[in-house]
């Protein structure tokens, strides 16, 4: 992956600048979707955080459930190094080098895989689909947070004016690079839908995330 192209590993140095620029106006979904959907989750509770890049939703879901397991995975050895580091001391997550592609993991291991910001970069969306699909036990869910691809003007602006250390003057350059470059290779919210129905997931619920350029998909296996 590098700044214009989203599929592939990830490029040295864009790690550092996703996490130092563009995470900050991501953190109240993330926030959120933790709230929601991994809370109060019982003890022995086991969640995959998918493309787990340095741990945002992995580890926020970890501090808050200290009864539960939480493992990232990530394709990337930077991300999981960057992850691995942030996590020190927290007793109950873990990274690891993983394909989304083609997990590492057995068959219906986790109560919920949730994967953000990360379908994009896959060069096969069903496939990726389906692994997520595969490590969900029966009866669990799956959760995908991606970019709008209809996102609104406006819901742009709102997400980019929260990026952190942009030069006075060019948030209007990130809003377009955004549009153009990142949201263009997003999901629209038909298309997750599709995704989900045709891993055979069930109870599919997508929806646009108001005033934010994001679509966030559920689905039980
Ligand atoms: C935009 S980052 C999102 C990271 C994290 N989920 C977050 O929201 O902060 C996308 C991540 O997907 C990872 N990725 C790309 N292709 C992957 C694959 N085939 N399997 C696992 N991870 C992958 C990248 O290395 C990167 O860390």
């Amino acid at each position: 992956m590098h700044l214009f192209k989203m599929e592939g590993p990830w490029i040295r140095g864009m790690a550092w600048l996703y996490d130092a620029i563009v995470a900050a106006g991501i953190g109240d979904l993330y926030d959120a979707v933790v709230e929601g959907l991994l809370c109060d989750l019982p003890a022995g509770f086991r969640v995959l955080d998918l493309g787990c890049g340095s741990g945002q939703i992995a580890m926020r879901a970890a501090r808050r459930n200290p009864e539960a397991f939480v493992l990232g995975l990530d394709l990337s050895q930077g991300q999981v190094a960057r992850a691995h580091g942030r996590g020190l001391g927290i007793p109950n997550v873990g990274f690891g080098v993983g394909d989304a592609l083609c997990l590492p993991l057995a068959d219906g291991g986790f109560d919920l895989v949730v994967s953000a910001a990360m379908i994009k970069h896959l060069p096969d969306r069903r496939q990726g689909l389906a692994q997520m699909q595969r490590v969900c036990k029966e009866g669990g869910t799956v959760c995908v947070i991606e970019v709008d691809r209809d996102l609104s003007r406006e819901a742009t602006r709102g997400f980019v004016k929260k990026w952190r250390w942009v030069l006075p003057g060019t948030r209007w350059l990130c809003s377009e690079y955004f549009v153009r470059f990142v949201a263009g290779q997003g999901l629209t919210e038909r298309e997750l839908v599709t995704l989900f129905v045709d891993a055979g997931l069930s109870s599919v619920n997508v929806q646009r995330v108001p005033g934010q350029p994001f679509v966030v998909g559920i689905g039980n296996r």
